[in-house]
């Protein structure tokens, strides 16, 4: 097995010595490229964004990533381009350019996230030349303190097409480098599902990681420490993706891997993803580790039990499906048994004719809900025939909202129907009072999301 490295801005360097908790920012710094900052450690602020060529079908994009929260090991054997791999002082790239003649960095701190985020959009390859063509929810995972976002906006905007000839777009023509096996103390990247299970089976106690978005914050901020990492991000039975019947996901792909190859075609989730975390945090995070770490503010968790979605999972043992209602057991505890994996998760179709998703925090995005809800209704002939309404934090766990399903089913829809509805809504779950909203107000947005996509049309085409 060749020894374990990252080719960083063209240059491998050797991952040889490094702990299974040394994550890729703290490394990389430690590799004397300081431009990537440590604002938050905990995926918020993209000071620590890099860059790493993931599989773009047969191509490659360059796809900015927190490095703060991935473990260096996890990227053994990928390119990973930071803020100094873009430009040099004295030929600075495009994004570094119109950001410095604009005003757009003053401290500095952020602009090395910034100009990777950026740098992302630019290579985006469907995107349009021009004004407008610039996608500004493209850096809505970076946080500027001292700026001010108008001329990082000026900049983002002022960028033109990359020149022919540049070699960061050329590069994005070959393949992305393939997932390689790791082995080394600590870390372990099976090289597919068999060995995964096989070693899960022999060492049920190691802890799975897949896009670390979750695990990265227990390490850099909660100082959790475990004997053995088990990587599985990027075995290939768990990256697969089916449309056009039942809805079959691979846990292992991120949100916006999801997201793209699914388009439109399961409105509910098109409507959560945008409302989901940072761009930076979907192209980490993966739907099966959403999952698993059995989080009650996960906003995918809501959606997908409206959606009536069951999860495969997967052991030495064998396979079992299990519905995502029946998953969660506890705060952060679910049905997973040690050894045992998600494969994938099942969306049963015909998907319901209504959806909405609907969230609420203190920010419009990145931010983590005070309450998320998602509702899915099968109105015939103007009676609701079938109602799935999925919650999240508003108890210990996920829940489906059974007693608002049943004031809806088989009743005609009609502004007194929803009324009747969110008074029940509004007495679901067991709401706490915390630092991000009180009970009062948690059961408050829980009938008002009824109230307002009744208010708003309700997806009615
Ligand atoms: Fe803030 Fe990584 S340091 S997102
Ligand atoms: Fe200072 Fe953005 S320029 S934080």
């Amino acid at each position: 097995m060749p020894e374990p490295h990252i080719t960083v801005n063209g240059r491998p360097r050797p991952l040889t010595g490094t702990p299974a908790h040394t994550n890729a920012l703290d490394f990389l710094r430690g590799c004397g490229l300081t431009g990537a900052k440590e604002g938050c450690a905990e995926g918020e602020c993209g000071a620590c964004a890099v860059l790493v060529a993931r599989p773009d079908g047969p191509r490659s994009r360059w796809t900015p990533v927190n490095a703060c929260l991935v473990p260096a090991l996890a990227l053994d054997g990928q390119e990973v381009l930071t803020a100094e791999g873009l430009g040099r002082p004295d030929d600075l790239h495009p994004v570094q350019s119109e950001l410095a003649v604009r005003g757009g960095s003053q401290c500095g701190y952020c602009t090395p996230g910034f100009a990777c985020s950026m740098a992302a959009e630019y290579y985006r390859p469907d995107r349009e030349d021009g004004p407008g063509g610039f996608d500004l929810h493209a850096i809505a995972g970076n946080l500027c303190r001292c700026t001010g976002y108008r001329p990082i906006r000026d900049a983002a905007l002022a960028l033109g097409s990359p020149e022919p000839g540049d070699p960061l777009a050329q590069r994005q023509a070959a393949p992305a480098p393939g997932p390689v096996p790791t082995r080394v103390a600590g870390f372990t990247r099976p090289a597919d599902l068999a060995d995964a299970l096989a070693l899960l089976a022999e060492h049920p106690d190691a802890t799975v990681v897949a896009g670390s978005t979750d695990w990265g914050v227990e390490v850099n901020l909660r100082g959790r420490r475990v004997a053995h990492l088990v990587a599985i991000d990027r075995l290939p039975e768990l990256r697969g993706i089916t449309a056009g019947g039942p809805v079959e996901i691979g846990a292992a792909l991120t949100l916006n891997e999801v997201a793209a190859a699914l388009g439109d075609t399961v409105p509910l989730l098109a409507e959560l993803w945008p409302q989901f975390a940072s761009p930076l945090i979907r192209n980490g995070a993966t739907i099966g580790g959403n999952l698993a770490t059995a989080s009650p503010i996960g906003d995918l968790v809501p959606a997908l039990l409206a959606l009536d979605a069951s999860l495969v999972l997967a052991s030495a043992a064998g396979e079992r499906e299990v519905a995502l209602a029946e998953f969660f057991t506890g705060y952060r505890e679910s049905v997973l048994r040690p050894g045992e994996l998600i494969r994938c998760v099942r969306v049963p179709t015909p998907l319901a004719s209504h959806t909405t998703f609907r969230k609420v925090a203190k920010r419009r995005v990145d931010d983590i809900s005070s309450v998320a809800v998602a509702i899915a209704l099968e109105v015939v002939d103007g009676t609701v025939a079938r109602a799935r309404v999925g919650l999240g934090g508003v108890a210990a766990t996920p829940v489906r909202a059974r007693a608002t399903e049943a004031a809806l089913a088989g009743r005609p829809w009609s502004a007194e129907t929803v009324e009747a509805a969110a008074v029940v809504l509004a007495g679901e779950g067991t709401p706490i009072d915390d630092q991000r909203a009180s009970a009062a107000y948690r059961a408050a947005m829980l009938g008002n999301a009824l109230r307002a996509w009744w208010a708003e049309g309700w997806g009615e085409r």
